[in-house]
C-alpha cells in the first residue's frame, strides 16, 4: 500500500485501516505523501508511526534494497495499491523510471504481473497524464480515478470516501461494509 503526494491522503489512510484489519500490509509513503498527509489530515510522521502494528510495516521509500524491490518477494503479495497516486508517480511508473521504492515496486508489479491498482487524483488531466494512464493500463495496471458516485446518496464526506475505498477493496475481493452495492429499484 503506497501513499503519494496527490490530494486525497484520506483515501490512503482509510484503505490502510480497512486492509490491515485482516491482512498484513507493507506501507510506503513518498516524501510528498507526508507533506499532503500533514496539510490535509494533520497527520505527522510520528502519527504514522503510531499506526504501525502487527499487521502494518512501514518501509522507507529510499530503501531501494528492500525485499519488496525484488520480483520473487512481490509475487508473494496480493497486489500493490497506490492511493492517492500523483501524476508524478504515474509518470514515473508509465516510463519505467524508479526514483524511489514506490516507483520500483510498481515497476516490478507490472513486470511480474502482480495486480497494480492506481487511484489517481488530478483535475483536469493534460494529454501527458492521459497518455501515461494509457501506457500503464496497457502494461496491466488498473487506472482508477478518485471519483465518488452519488447513486448511493452520500450524506457526508466520509460516505463519499467510503464509496471510493470500497471500490478499491472490491477489486482485491476484500470484504467491507463501506457502501451499499447498487441494486435496481433499491434505495
Ligand atoms: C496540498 C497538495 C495537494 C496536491 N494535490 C495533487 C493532486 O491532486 N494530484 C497530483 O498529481 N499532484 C498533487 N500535488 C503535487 C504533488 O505532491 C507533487 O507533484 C509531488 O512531486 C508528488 O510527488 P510523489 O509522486 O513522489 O508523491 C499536490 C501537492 C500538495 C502540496
Amino acid at each position: 500500500m503506497c501513499i503519494t503526494g496527490a490530494s486525497g491522503a484520506r483515501y490512503g489512510l482509510k484503505i490502510l485501516k480497512e486492509l490491515s484489519k485482516d491482512n498484513f500490509v507493507y506501507l510506503l509513503i513518498s516524501n510528498n505523501g507526508y507533506v499532503v498527509l500533514d496539510r490535509e489530515e494533520k497527520v505527522s510522521k510520528d502519527d504514522i508511526k503510531k499506526l504501525i502494528n502487527k499487521n502494518v510495516k512501514l518501509i522507507n521509500v529510499r530503501d531501494i534494497s528492500s525485499t519488496l524491490a525484488s520480483g520473487s518477494r512481490l509475487i508473494e503479495t496480493k497486489g500493490v495499491i497506490v492511493a492517492p497516486c500523483s501524476m508524478n508517480t504515474l509518470a514515473n511508473i508509465a516510463n519505467g523510471v524508479s526514483q524511489n521504492l514506490i516507483h520500483r515496486v510498481c515497476d516490478v508489479a507490472l513486470k511480474e504481473k502482480v495486480p497494480l491498482y492506481l487511484l489517481i487524483r488530478e483535475m483536469p488531466f493534460s494529454l501527458i497524464h492521459i497518455e501515461n494512464m494509457k501506457k500503464v493500463a496497457l502494461a496491466g495496471a488498473v487506472v482508477s480515478s478518485a471519483s465518488p458516485g452519488f447513486y448511493h446518496n452520500p450524506k457526508t464526506v466520509e460516505d463519499m470516501v467510503n464509496f471510493v475505498v470500497g471500490k478499491v477493496l472490491d477489486f482485491f475481493k476484500v470484504k467491507h461494509s463501506l457502501y451499499k452495492k447498487w441494486r435496481k429499484n433499491e434505495n
